[in-house]
């Protein structure tokens, strides 16, 4: 069954808790705006498209006690993560919603309008993945081995992914489709949800730690190494997690196809190159420990930037659910967006 890591019942919100997979499937509640913006700092819901779905939904919660509580839920919500751009986008779609509301003269409630919009972008979110999918797999040859990095699936999404929509999406069109996951330190998104997710569809997937990258890029024949992205400035620099840019330098040594998978809405053309990206830095504790374990002598310092920036010019293309889009990026990405 298709995977549904955000759900919308009975007037909250159910987030399946990503800090505790695999060892349980069990979704979290959020009864409030507050709760929601915990759990995106908490990593319960993480990945750019699902963290604006969620915060979309905390503006609907809020919203039950009035206009201003929903505004105060934008802010809060706002100050959560920097780098994923879909999260103010997202929080900017609800904002047009409540004011368009406030100029309406209408009974009908708050919530039941924000409802629509919150649940609007998460279908939405969903047929963009698969519109990924579809252009990406086209790319890939009959049968492919594909490296990724981090969780840019289903899990990171409203559902269906968008990397791994791509590898789903090559899998649907009959293609023998082999994936070689990237453990991503420190907090683990590919050995715990990607290869959780690959594994319960049932698809050949093979953990590495990021340090294995290049010797596997050349024992499995990689065809091609496709990501997410946080964010994509207006020349296409991309922000994805810490370790992507690495893999990009690879892919580039071994000759190898680098693609970024991203909806529009990741684009950032108001961000004109990699270095104006905020980067988000984690506490010190996710790098000293492995899994809670302490795995550092104490008194040791250490440094968690969260994403990093590949220079675009490493990059091969973007999938888009409006295409592949090729270099010239300035140029290109700029003419995906009318
Ligand atoms: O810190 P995370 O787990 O939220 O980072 C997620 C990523 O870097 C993903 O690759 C990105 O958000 C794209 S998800 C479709």
């Amino acid at each position: 069954m298709n995977l549904q890591p955000i759900e919308w019942r009975d007037d909250k919100l159910f987030l399946l808790d990503q800090r505790l997979l695999p060892e349980a499937v069990s979704f979290l509640e959020c009864r409030t705006a507050e709760e929601t913006a915990l759990a995106i700092e908490s990593l319960a819901v993480r990945g750019a498209p699902a963290i604006g779905i969620a915060a979309a939904y905390g503006v609907v919660l809020a919203s039950v006690q009035g206009a201003t509580a929903a505004s105060r839920a934008i802010c809060r919500l706002s100050g959560t993560r920097p780098t994923a751009v879909n999260l103010f986008w997202a929080l900017r779609r609800m904002e047009t919603a409540l004011n368009l509301f406030s100029s309406m003269n209408t009974e009908s409630p708050l919530s039941s309008f924000l409802l629509e919009e919150a649940v609007a972008i998460h279908r939405e979110d969903i047929e963009i993945n698969r519109a990924i999918g579809r252009h990406g797999q086209s790319l890939l040859p009959e049968s492919s081995t594909i490296l990724t990095h981090c969780n840019a699936g289903a899990l990171a999404t409203g559902g269906y992914g968008t990397a791994l929509g791509i590898v789903r999406a090559a899998r649907e069109a009959g293609k023998n489709i082999r994936v070689i996951a990237d453990e991503t330190r420190p907090v683990l998104q590919g050995a715990r949800l990607t290869a959780w997710e690959l594994n319960r569809d049932g698809f050949d997937v093979t953990l590495i730690c990021d340090s294995m990258a290049g010797p596997a890029m050349a024992k499995f024949e990689v065809d091609a190494v496709i990501t997410g992205a946080d964010r994509v400035a207006a020349n296409g620099d991309t922000a994805n997690k810490i370790g992507t840019c690495s893999l990009a330098v690879l892919a580039a040594f071994h000759g190898i196809p680098f693609y970024i998978a991203a909806p529009i809405s990741t684009l950032d053309l108001s961000t004109a190159r990699g270095e104006d990206i905020p980067i988000e830095e984690r506490p010190a504790a996710e790098v000293l420990a492995f899994q809670g374990k302490r795995s550092a002598p104490e008194g040791i310092k250490a440094w968690n930037p969260a994403f990093d920036v590949t220079p675009s010019r490493l990059i091969t293309a973007f999938v888009t659910e409006r295409g592949v889009v090729r270099p010239p990026f300035g140029e290109n990405l700029r003419r995906m967006l009318v």
